[in-house]
């Protein structure tokens, strides 16, 4: 049984316009159910978005310590977890029915559902790295990280108007753009360095790719040639 793990960005699940967020979740909803007719596992690993950096900035008033701050964003991942999950069993999708706070607990709940939707566990790191800790766990051969741009680029393109994509890179050439050093409460990045560093430790392939594209999401979680950058262990 193949089992397929992705990182979901939180701003995947609000698109701007109203329009997109319902196609969206409609087109998600299909690849699920392909994805469990062809009896794959799924395990989806859901961000805070636009939640946890509203949570944390609102807890930075009075609240200065980070490991509590990670707190506030790891709820709100739990809620957008919790979003999908319900928006998947309300179409009849085996989803498992709890949120699990560790990938221990979510790779054993895998034995019996076909898909199992969790957001952050523990502070310290972003959802990107609890994905990389659950296909590390559940024996996947990669981990599908989907964020809201196309590619890792070799600068910030948002600063950068000459920053270029990447199609193919190492996870060392990756740890060379993100840093190794944790990111603050709520702070963004292409792929969280903690994420990138447990990728190195446990030998995991990574795919980064626009998740608001679920042509390019499925054929990545299927192993295809895809749109975005590979990440290779080597
Ligand atoms: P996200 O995983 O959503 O961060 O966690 P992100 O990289 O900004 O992802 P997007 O934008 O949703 O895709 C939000 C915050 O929640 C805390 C951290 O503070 C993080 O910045 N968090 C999340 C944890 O402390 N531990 C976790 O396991 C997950």
């Amino acid at each position: 049984m193949t089992t397929h793990i992705v990182a979901l960005g939180g701003s995947l699940l609000r698109p701007e316009e109203a329009d997109q967020r319902s196609d969206w979740f409609g087109r998600l909803r299909q690849l699920a159910v392909h994805m469990e007719g062809n009896g794959r596992r799924l395990g989806i690993v859901v961000g805070g978005g636009l939640p946890a950096r509203e949570g944390i900035e609102l807890a930075r008033a009075t609240v200065s310590n980070s490991y509590r701050l990670d707190m506030v964003g790891i709820a709100a991942t739990r809620l957008n977890a919790t979003i999908l999950q319900q928006s998947l069993i309300d179409i009849g999708c085996d989803v498992c029915p709890i949120i699990p706070t560790t990938t221990t607990q979510a790779v054993e709940l895998l034995t019996s559902h076909h898909i199992v939707i969790m957001g952050g566990t523990t502070p310290g790191h972003t959802t990107d790295a609890v994905a990389v800790k659950f296909a590390r766990d559940a024996g996947a051969p990669y981990c599908v990280i989907a964020t809201n741009v196309s590619h890792v680029y070799d600068s910030d393109p948002r600063t950068n108007p000459n920053a270029k994509q990447i199609e193919e890179m190492t996870l060392a050439e990756l740890a060379n753009i993100t840093g190794t050093e944790a990111l603050e409460p709520g702070q963004s990045a292409a792929v969280d360095p903690i994420a990138v560093k447990w990728a190195q430790e446990s030998a995991l392939k990574l795919a980064v790719l626009d998740g608001r594209n679920l042509e390019t999401l499925e054929n990545a979680l299927e192993g295809k040639p895809f749109v975005g950058t590979l990440v290779k262990v080597e």
